[in-house]
């Protein structure tokens, strides 16, 4: 035990006793003293701490210098334990608290100056929860303010946003209600977090699972924002990727209740990214949304492998596999389909296959020049290169004479 005073330890001890604020370090404290006197004294409401942080720190020196003595530990250096201050359970949550705090360390520190420095320092745990709330209860009393509070809040959507959505997502729905002016800021979060930030899974996955907000908004803002972001412009893959990515990652439910939504097009190409990735089965999952949609799916089903035919090259276009899913499934339920849809997919079975004949004329070709042949075919390969070059010669040799000829004249 004597050797337990590092600066960590030292700051743990502290931030316990600066907690005592809250009911629960007051109640402990006063466990361990249930019968004896002062338990009065330990009445929370009153703004008094059990603890007196120019003793704690007295203690503490004294038994620092007596283990420094005995050679366990080196000398504790008390700029180190601020630093450790910097621990999600610390919470200064009454005046008390601050002047124990303040006392414990400039007795600690003995009257060296106090490490101001320190405190200007980047935290890794603060979260600006309190002074986020004050801006949207100024917001929600005057409607007026809502301009200046965005732009009061605008700074930290650039620098920090997951801090300020994790604020946001942390104070509760009475009041502030959820005005529009968190809707806007959520409008703006949102979709800014989805696409680039990497705290993006952690911070989402906290709203996801919202005690303080009606869960289904904050699912709502959400799921529209990944709809939204795919929509604007429609179709890129790699954003598809980034979304499907986080979705898959939003638990409970989240890819199940994204591909909730309305949006056939992006539900469309969701399904076919995510049965790649072995998410789902494409056949059944189509069988599914047929219930739900109708004839719709099947419309946007057949625009979606008109506009991504495998063979076109292009990064766009659909696996193979999928493409022949998706073709059997309209297909299949082409006899419930309107006129209108069965021409839209005769049109695009005999563009498949003129492509097919194209693809078939290059694949002889190239098997003529690439492949191995079988024996009886050699000679005729043989014979046609043979040809050729014959050609280019003589094209080379008739050429050349009537060249100088013209360039003597
Ligand atoms: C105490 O720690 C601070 C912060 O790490 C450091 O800047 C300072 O030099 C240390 N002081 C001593 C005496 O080691």
């Amino acid at each position: 035990m004597l050797t337990s005073f590092t600066p960590s330890s030292v700051a743990a001890a502290l931030l316990w006793v600066v907690d005592g604020s809250t009911k629960q370090g007051v109640q402990r404290h006063a466990s361990f003293e249930r019968a004896g006197p002062g338990v009065s004294d330990l009445d929370p409401s009153d703004d008094h701490l059990p603890w007196d942080g120019r003793v704690f720190a007295d203690i503490v020196n004294q038994m620092v210098s007596f283990v420094v003595l005995i050679a366990i530990n080196p000398l504790l250096n008390w700029s180190e334990v601020v630093m450790r201050l910097d621990d999600d359970s610390f919470r200064v949550g009454s005046r008390a608290a601050l002047r124990v705090l303040t006392d414990t360390l400039i007795e600690g520190l003995q009257g060296r100056p106090f490490p101001v420095s320190l405190l200007y320092r980047k935290w890794n745990h603060q979260c600006c929860v309190d002074l986020v709330e004050t801006l949207l209860t100024m917001a929600s009393a005057d409607p007026r303010l809502n301009s200046a509070v965005l732009r009061a809040v605008h700074p930290a959507m650039t620098i920090c946003p997951d801090v300020l959505l994790l604020a946001l997502f942390q104070i509760p729905v009475n009041f502030p209600p959820i005005t529009s002016i968190r809707q806007h800021i959520f409008q703006v979060l949102i979709p800014a977090i989805i696409i680039q930030h990497p705290n993006a899974v952690s911070v989402l996955n906290i709203g996801w699972n919202t005690d303080v907000l009606p869960r289904k908004v904050v699912h709502n803002s959400i799921l529209s924002a990944f709809v939204s972001l795919y929509m604007k412009p429609p179709e890129d893959q790699q954003k598809l990727a980034r979304i499907l990515d986080i979705a898959h990652e939003l638990k409970p439910g989240g890819l199940a209740e994204l591909f909730s939504s309305s949006q056939l097009q992006f539900i469309v190409d969701l399904g076919c990214l995510a049965s790649k990735r072995d998410y789902l089965k494409l056949e059944k999952w189509l069988e599914d949304k047929l219930q739900e949609h109708g004839q719709p799916l099947i419309k946007t089903v057949l625009c979606h492998m008109e506009r991504r035919l495998p063979s076109t090259g292009s990064a766009n276009s659909l696996p193979v596999e999928t493409f022949s899913v998706l073709l059997a499934f309209v297909r299949n339920h082409l006899p419930m389909v309107a006129p209108a849809i069965r021409q839209q997919y005769t049109a695009l079975t005999e563009q498949l296959k003129d492509m097919q004949r194209i693809l078939s004329c290059w694949i002889l070709v190239d098997q003529l020049f690439c492949m191995d042949l079988p024996w009886q075919l050699i000679s005729v390969k043989e014979h046609l290169i043979d040809i050729i070059l014959r050609i280019i010669f003589l094209a080379i040799a008739v050429g050349f004479p009537y060249r100088r000829q013209y360039s003597s004249l």
